[in-house]
């Protein structure tokens, strides 16, 4: 069940109990006992589903925190520009389940030194996000083409503003699982342990012998990198290196096998 639609059912659920322990009369008054039962039920519900732990601490927060902004009597329209915003940022995230979360300056210069140095390459950021790997990354490799592709509306067109003065980059707002990725020499994935498998599945029916698969965080599960790299930052990023298409002779292609 997808998790959004668990998300909905663990909240109906909450309020039918909730409207129930009401209307038998166990309840003390005012509206805090109601929520509180509320709350349990629908995180109650949300574990019963097997819903992903960060579910259960939201579905515990939800209606207290509904309620709460309530009392503080915010203009509606807040609200809605709030849900704007976000829906701006995080588009189709609640059925993708990439949320948006940026790649640093040292995970582009770690995967700066993967490129070949003998010969330009193109690069492929799946949902480049901001462009926060692209931009250091093209400013490293100025002979390099660097492309991304953003669903989400306000990340690329940040991206789109930041990256106008970056000749070598090129990002397009769309589906990465649309286009074709046969023309890279690398594709760089920051996504969440969801789309892995079929990454994988699409990088070894795509990518040509010798380009590469890095996914930053996010390994495919079942098959060994050729290559990991610890990168030297605060929250101790790894880079899963994979050759999808197979590894290609070094004088052909420049990349090399660990
Ligand atoms: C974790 S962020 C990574 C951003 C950027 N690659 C970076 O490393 O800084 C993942 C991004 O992928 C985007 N995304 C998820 N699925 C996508 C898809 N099918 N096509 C295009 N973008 C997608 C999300 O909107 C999000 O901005």
């Amino acid at each position: 069940m997808p998790p959004a639609l668990k998300a909905l059912l663990a909240q109906l659920a909450g309020c039918v109990v909730a409207f129930v322990a009401a209307r038998s009369g166990v309840l003390p008054a005012g509206i805090w006992p109601l929520v509180a039962v509320q709350a349990a039920a629908a995180t109650g519900t949300a574990i019963a589903l097997k819903s992903a732990p960060w579910w259960r601490w939201i579905h515990l927060g939800f209606t207290p925190l509904v309620a709460g902004a309530l009392l503080l009597q915010i203009a509606p329209g807040w609200y809605l520009a709030a849900f704007v915003a976000f829906a701006l940022f995080y588009w189709s995230s609640f059925r993708t389940q990439v949320p948006l979360f940026l790649s640093n300056r040292h995970t582009a210069e770690a995967v700066a030194k993967l490129l070949p140095r003998d010969h330009p390459t193109m690069l492929l950021d799946l949902g480049s996000g901001t462009g926060s790997l692209l931009r250091p990354l093209a400013r490293l490799r100025p002979d390099c083409r660097c492309e991304g592709m953003e669903s989400a509306p306000a990340p690329y067109a940040l991206s789109l503003w930041l990256s106008r003065r970056q000749p070598n980059i090129s990002v397009a707002r769309g589906d990465f699982w649309q286009i074709s990725w046969a023309d890279y020499d690398l594709v760089y994935a920051f996504l969440s342990p969801v789309p892995m498998p079929e990454v994988w599945r699409k990088a070894c029916a795509e990518l040509q012998p010798g380009a590469l698969l890095v996914s930053n965080s996010f390994p495919v599960e079942g098959i060994e990198p050729y290559k990991v790299v610890d990168v030297d930052d605060r929250r101790r990023t790894r880079l899963y290196c994979y050759l999808p298409g197979g590894p290609k002779p070094l004088a052909k292609k420049g990349i090399r096998r660990a």
